[in-house]
Formats: C-alpha cells, structure tokens, sequence
C-alpha cells in the first residue's frame, strides 16, 4: 500500500484520452462483427426447434416435416451429439439438445428451450423448417415465481448464510431488538435483458481432422473453447476460438454464447461444411439468460440519528432452470447487501431459486446491484421514519475512511475496507450538484405544482474488484515485435465495446515506449493465449493490462542486456526513450534496435502472465478478501412524475466517480455514462413479464423498452474524481470502471420515490418496486394518497 507508482518513467500514453480504437470503424460500419465476415461457398445456417410449454416431458416428436422442408440439410438432436449433451458452465446440469428422436422423449425445463437443431442452406429456410415439427408433450404445471418457488423448496443450490456480530458479541436479531427503533419491509427487483446490439452468433469451420475453428461473440473464448470440446468429444486443442468484437455483452455472452456456438460446431462437425448459427432476436430474449430479478425482505434496528445497529437481509433470487452462474451472482449480491454503510450487527440470507424460465446469468454489476438496491431502500425509508434527509443517514452510516479506523470497517464477510473514500466523494458531489439547495426548491416547487411532482436523490456506489472465485483473477498476454519494430498484442480479454482493446494497447505502447500506432490490436484467440478468464467483473483492464505489462518487461530486459552487448555499455546505461533507447552516448531508433536483435538472434516474442494478489476466500466460513480493492462513485438524480399519468423523466443527473489514476478517461466517462444510462433502463423501464404458462411477453423491442437518446437526462454532468488513486498496484494505479457505474442509477430509483412521495405530501413512504414503470408510479401514488 501507498508505494510508489511502479513504473513512472514512461507514461506516454496512459492516463490521456484516446478514442476507441475501432470507434471510426463502428460508425462507417467497417468493424466486422462474427456476421460481417464473407461466408464461404457452401456454410449452412442452423435454427433450433423450441419447446412450447414450460414445464414437462416430450412424448412424441415427428420431425419428418422438417426433413422434408425446402434447403435442410440436416436435423439433430440429442441422439446425434457425440460428446456430452450438455453446456452448463459451472456444472453439467445444462442439456444442449433437450429432445431424442430415436426415444422420442425429453426433459423441458422453459418455455422456449433448445429441443433440437435444423441446419438449411439459408437462415430463412432453417428457422422456417425449424417451426414445423409435430411435438406432443405431458405437460406439467411449471414453477414461476419467486414465491412458488420458495413455497416448492425448489432452488439450483443450498441456501448460503453471511452473518457477523456486533462489537458486543451481539447478532443481527439482539441487535435489532435491542435497537430504540425498528422497520421490516420487502421488496422486489425486477431482471433485466442485455439487448446487446449484436445478438449470439457463431460460425464454425471446419478445418483438418476433426479441428474446427470457431469466430464468435463471446466474453470467455476459453470457456466455449472447452464446452464445444465436450459436445463434441474432442480434445481441447482441436477447437480454436476467436472473438475480434462484440457489439455488447454486458455479461450476456460470458455463458450465453456457449450454446449458440456448440450449435454451429455440432453442425459443422456432422456435415464438415461451414455453419453459422445467429439468433434471431426473438429467440435470443427468449431462449438465453438475463439478470436474475430478486425479492428481498429485511429488518433493521436503528437509532434516532439513523444510526444502524442490526440488520438482516433474505435475498430471494430466480435463477431460472439451471444453476449456470447463480451461485456466484447471487454470492456477490450478499457481497454488496452493504454498500457503503458499516452493518454492526448483520445476518445475510440468500436463496437461489429454480424456476422453469430462461437461466438468469451474469450482468454488468453481477448480483451487486440488486444487493445494492435491498440497503439503498433501507437507507431511505429509516430516513422517512425519522423524518430525515436520507443523505444525513446514509452519511451515518459510512464505513470509516482510509487511515482513521474507529471500528467501523469489517464487511459482512470479514473483510477491512480500507481504502473507503466515499464521504470525501458525496461531499465534493453534494457540493458541486447543489444538493442541499436542490431538494429545499423543489420541495417547495412540488407544493404549488399539482399535478407534476419532482423529486431528488443521492446514493453512492461501493463495488468490489475481483472475480470472487479466486482461481479466476488470471490473465495472460503475447506479445511480438515483429523485424521491422511494429508490435502485434494480443492478450486473453475481450473486446465488447467498453475500450478495453485501446487501454490495454496504450500499456503496451507506453511500456515500450512507441506510439499507439506502432501497436497492432488483434482478436482474442484460444490458440495464442489459453486457458483465460471470462472478461468480467470488471477487471478486463486490471489483469489484461498486468499481464501485458509482464510481457513487455520481458522484451525489455531481453533488449536491454542485448543493448548492454552490442553497444559495448553497462545494463544500467541504457534507457527507454520515446521510440528509442540510449545506449551509452548513443541514441538508437527502435527499428535499428529490433532489427540488429534481431540479426542476433534475441527472441522477439514473450508470453505475460498476471495473478491478482491478496485475495482468498473460505467459502464454507463466508469470510476472507475476496476483493483486491473497491470501486467508489456517487450520483445525484433529480426526476419528475405525472401523478395523472406515471410518466416519469430523468431531468438531470450529477456524477462523480473514482476511476483511481484513469488509463483513458475519454473511455472511463464513456462507461459512466452507458452505465449508468443502462443502470436507469434496469430500474425504470425494462420490465420482462412472463404470461402465467411461463411464456415471455416481452421479447422483442416492440414490448420491452430500452433506455433511447431521448431518455438521456438532459442535463448529465460527469466528472472523473480528481483525487482518485488506486491505493493498491494495479496498473497504473487505476481502478475497473466496467460495472461500478451502472449502480449509481439507484438514484434515479430513489428519486422517482421521493417525487411519488411528494405526490402524498411527504406523508407515506411510497416502497416502490423496480422498474419503476409508469403503472407502479401511478400505483404508489395512489398509495400514497389514498393509503
Ligand atoms: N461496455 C460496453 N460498451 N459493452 C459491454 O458489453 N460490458 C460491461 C462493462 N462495460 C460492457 C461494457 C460488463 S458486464 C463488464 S464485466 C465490463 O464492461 C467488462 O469489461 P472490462 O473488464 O474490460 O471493464
Ligand atoms: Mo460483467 S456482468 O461481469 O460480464
């Protein structure tokens, strides 16, 4: 902690704004995406044929018309995976292709699910046959809600428990029933659909053997890597997976895409002729996961000032049919049940429901937020008790900050928070947004204004930085020079448009001292670097950054000692100059460097490798660091409602976020405000509704409502935190930012609230679930003024 920046010599190149390096490619639409590629002669295009009931088994299934359609080439089901029927990631309780032909049976777990695969000479003629199968089934009545679920004990794992006591040896019960004052309430959080741009797509090619190479849309190549290697009973090494880009992922295609791509290998694997395989957007909402939507209870014991004294949070989460990667969304859910606010006493239950829906999966914040929201509304209505401005009692309730411990910073888990900025950010936030002045006009606006009613807020945002599964903060990188000084990187994260390709390049450029443009940027292949992490939970820039970093130490010592030889100099006389080193009295170019090493025989390649320290875990106890640092920012929202009507508009948004010693801050406000723009969709107008035979209604844009220009707040101030700095040595200091803003749109939620509030002259507290649609504002305005 607090040691110096590791390598400040050269900084050329970090920590100045520099655009996406495809962002002119984006916009002339010259970026190819897996779908843009030239298809060769002969690919065939696959559909998969989908379950019409939620819940029950197959009974009979003719497939014969689909054989018989115009352009198919082949239908396969489970009877014709050679390999293991199964993608789950995590665990294999994810079959592929549900249904068998030859036992004319199957297992359907959702409306919607995969029974089989048609493979046609065009998508249209493969999602047309795709459609004329004759299924019977014996239906069963499916498990929908989070109730039903809870009523059933139907759940994908063991209920886990989080709990500390209070520095009186007290739990969350004594400590709450000890507390001079007491609220219980529940509340529900709805999911959320990625919507990505780009929806799941996969096109595989055959190539010698049984070796299939694979160009998909994917955040963890690695991981489809192996799941098309057991579908098909191959060895690893025989599929080659490649990801240039995304057009978003948002944690949709950390898992997501395994499926879609097992689809086009399988295809491809049958009939050895190119498949591709691209959702259409109405089987994508469908038949692939979104952010698992959560109801939770809790109990606070507090005192007059809003002091928290006990705590306890059930978090009920729907993780749908299978487990995928619920255990550790709904683990960090736990890990954030306290933001930023020091629970003295405190007992965190969390179940992991199964139902018969879409597998819920990772998204941008992983749990976290829907952890978040369960404290932010404790926060608010403990203000509302006591009649409050809710800044005073969140303020309360802040971890202590870095060096001026008084007992105040374990986590729930046993954690110190030591590097807790966050009153220092709401302060400077408050001050600059006008928060107090704010609140005091618009309450005093709300009362001449009958029938539009503002209302403000502010909540603040502590997340953690890490894969808490440990084993997955690694990362790898390669990285060549080629003779005439140009460099190729490559490293195992991947490109979904949040800039990470551009970050990761600037390390590169700047370690070596070259120009960005001197650093060619290519695609993230399995065959160059293995066995990668999914580029998630923020940290792509973190550990992608690090291991490149190591690479080019290692080109850099090699050069170096070469340099020392052939300019007849000691080690210590040479220097990394922009473009250049000094050997001695001499200045040598970079290229006459790599092209005299080269002549000498100095490899020009190195492999990089980075392991995030000081994190462990210990599940079983629920206690440890599962995180290396945290990630710290604040909002203020100020929105208005239509207590006629329950339109609701954001007017206008404050931000000041801590992205440590930024490496791109042009791309650091870019993910602040996509976060957060995306952050406010989740809370207000994204509502996925399942009819009561478990079918989704909303699975198109036609019927779910994504955030548009238009709902960009008018006013949007974004500052990066002047002051931020990584306490701990991450690369260059600076800190994730992919996640962390998504969460500070819980303002927005809190205040639409406060503008329902108002509605009823401050009188009752609206508890108002998410998305706060404008049936809900309407509901609880009535709520509030009628009881
Ligand atoms: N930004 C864009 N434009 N597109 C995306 O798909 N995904 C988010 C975030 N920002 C995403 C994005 C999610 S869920 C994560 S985990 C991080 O980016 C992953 O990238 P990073 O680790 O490089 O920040
Ligand atoms: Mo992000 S939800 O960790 O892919």
């Amino acid at each position: 902690m607090d040691a110096p920046d590791p390598s400040p010599a050269v900084r050329d190149g970090v920590h100045t704004p520099r655009r996406h390096d495809s962002a002119e490619k984006h916009v002339a639409g010259s970026a190819l995406y897996a779908d843009d590629v030239a298809e060769a002669p002969g690919t065939l295009h696959g559909a998969f044929g989908l379950a019409t009931i939620a819940r029950g088994r197959v009974t009979a299934l003719d497939l014969a018309p689909v054989h018989a359609a115009p352009g198919v080439v082949a239908v396969l089901t489970a009877d014709d995976v050679p390999g293991l029927n199964d993608t789950g990631p995590v665990v294999h309780d994810e079959v592929f292709l549900a249904a068998s032909e030859a036992t004319q049976s199957g297992e359907v777990n959702f409306h919607g699910q995969p029974l089989f695969l048609v493979a046609a000479e065009t998508r249209h003629a493969a999602r047309r046959a795709a459609r004329l199968a004759r299924v019977k089934y014996a239906e069963e009545p499916p498990i929908l809600t989070v109730d039903e679920a809870m009523a059933a004990g139907s759940r994908v794992a063991e209920p886990y428990r989080m709990a500390r006591p209070d520095a009186q040896g007290r739990d969350a019960d004594a400590a709450i029933a000890a507390a001079p004052r007491r609220l219980a309430g529940r509340l529900a959080i709805g999911g959320q659909e990625h919507f990505y741009l780009e929806g799941q797509v996969a096109l595989a090619t055959p190539g010698e053997d049984a070796d299939l190479h694979i160009l998909t849309s994917n955040q963890h190549p690695s991981e489809c890597q192996l799941v098309v290697a057991h579908v098909l009973g191959l060895p690893a090494h025989a599929i080659t997976v490649e990801v240039r880009r995304m057009g978003g992922g948002f944690g949709g295609k950390e898992t997501q895409g395994n499926q879609t791509a097992a689809a086009a290998a399988l295809i491809a694997h049958r009939t050895r002729r190119p498949a591709k395989v691209r959702l259409d957007r109405d089987d994508d909402m469908v038949t692939t996961g979104k952010r698992h939507d959560f109801v939770i209870d809790w109990e606070a014991g507090f005192d007059d000032t809003g002091g928290l004294h006990g705590i306890r949070f059930t978090q009920m989460a729907r993780c749908g049919w299978s487990l995928d990667l619920s255990n550790a969304i709904c683990d960090r859910a736990m890990f954030h049940a306290d933001n930023c606010y020091h629970l003295p006493a405190v007992e965190i239950v969390s179940h992991r429901l199964r139902t018969n829906t879409a597998s819920a999966t990772a998204f941008r914040g992983f749990g976290g937020p829907q952890g978040m929201v369960g404290i932010e509304r404790v926060m608010d209505e403990i203000a509302f008790a006591l009649g409050r401005d809710p800044l005073e009692v969140r303020r309360a309730n802040f971890y202590d900050p870095p060096g001026r411990p008084r007992g105040r910073s374990t986590t729930p888990y046993h954690m110190e928070v030591e590097d807790c900025v966050i009153a220092e950010i709401v302060d400077d936030l408050a001050a600059r947004a006008g928060y107090e002045g704010r609140r005091a006009e618009i309450r005093e606006a709300n009362a001449a204004s009958p029938i539009i009613k503002r209302g403000i807020a502010l909540t603040p945002v502590k997340f953690g930085i890490s894969f808490t599964t440990t084993f997955l903060n690694q990362a790898g990188a390669l990285v060549h020079t080629y003779q005439d000084g140009s460099v190729m990187l490559n490293h195992g994260g991947t490109e979904m448009g949040q800039g990470l390709f551009v970050k990761v390049a600037q390390v590169a450029a700047s370690e070596l001292g070259l120009d960005l443009e001197r650093v060619k940027i290519t695609a993230t292949r399995t065959d160059k670097v293995p066995n990668t992490s999914a580029t998630a939970a923020s940290s792509g820039s973190d550990m992608n950054g690090m291991a490149v970093k190591d690479a080019c130490g290692k080109l850099k010592a090699r050069l170096a000692s070469f340099a020392a030889r052939h300019w007849v100099v000691a080690e210590h006389a040479i220097d990394f100059l922009p473009g250049a080193i000094r050997a001695g009295g001499e200045v040598v170019a970079w290229e006459t460097l790599i092209r005299e090493a080269y002549l000498a025989r100095v490899p020009l390649s190195a492999t990089g490798f980075y392991a995030t320290p000081k994190i462990h875990w210990d599940r079983v106890n629920a206690r440890g660091r599962p995180f290396y640092y945290f990630a710290y920012g604040a909002a203020v929202t100020e929105a208005a409602i239509d207590t006629l009507t329950g339109e609701s508009r954001i007017l206008r948004a404050d931000i000041l976020h801590d992205v440590g010693r930024s490496l791109n801050p042009a791309i650091d406000l870019g993910q602040i405000e996509g976060g957060y723009v995306q952050g406010v969709g989740w809370l207000t107008s994204e509502e996925l509704w399942w009819d009561g035979s478990g079918r989704l209604r909303t699975h198109a844009p036609s019927t779910y409502k994504i955030p548009a220009c238009s709902d960009r707040p008018r006013v949007l101030n974004m500052a990066l935190w002047e002051k931020g700095m990584n306490r701990e040595l991450t690369i260059r200091r600076s800190k994730a930012v992919g996640e962390p803003p998504l969460m500070l749109a819980i303002s927005a939620l809190h205040a639409l609230s406060d503008a329902v509030a108002a509605a009823g002259d401050y009188r009752a507290y609206p508890a108002l679930d998410a998305p706060a649609t404008p049936e809900r504002i309407l509901a609880a305005v009535e709520r509030v003024r009628h009881g």
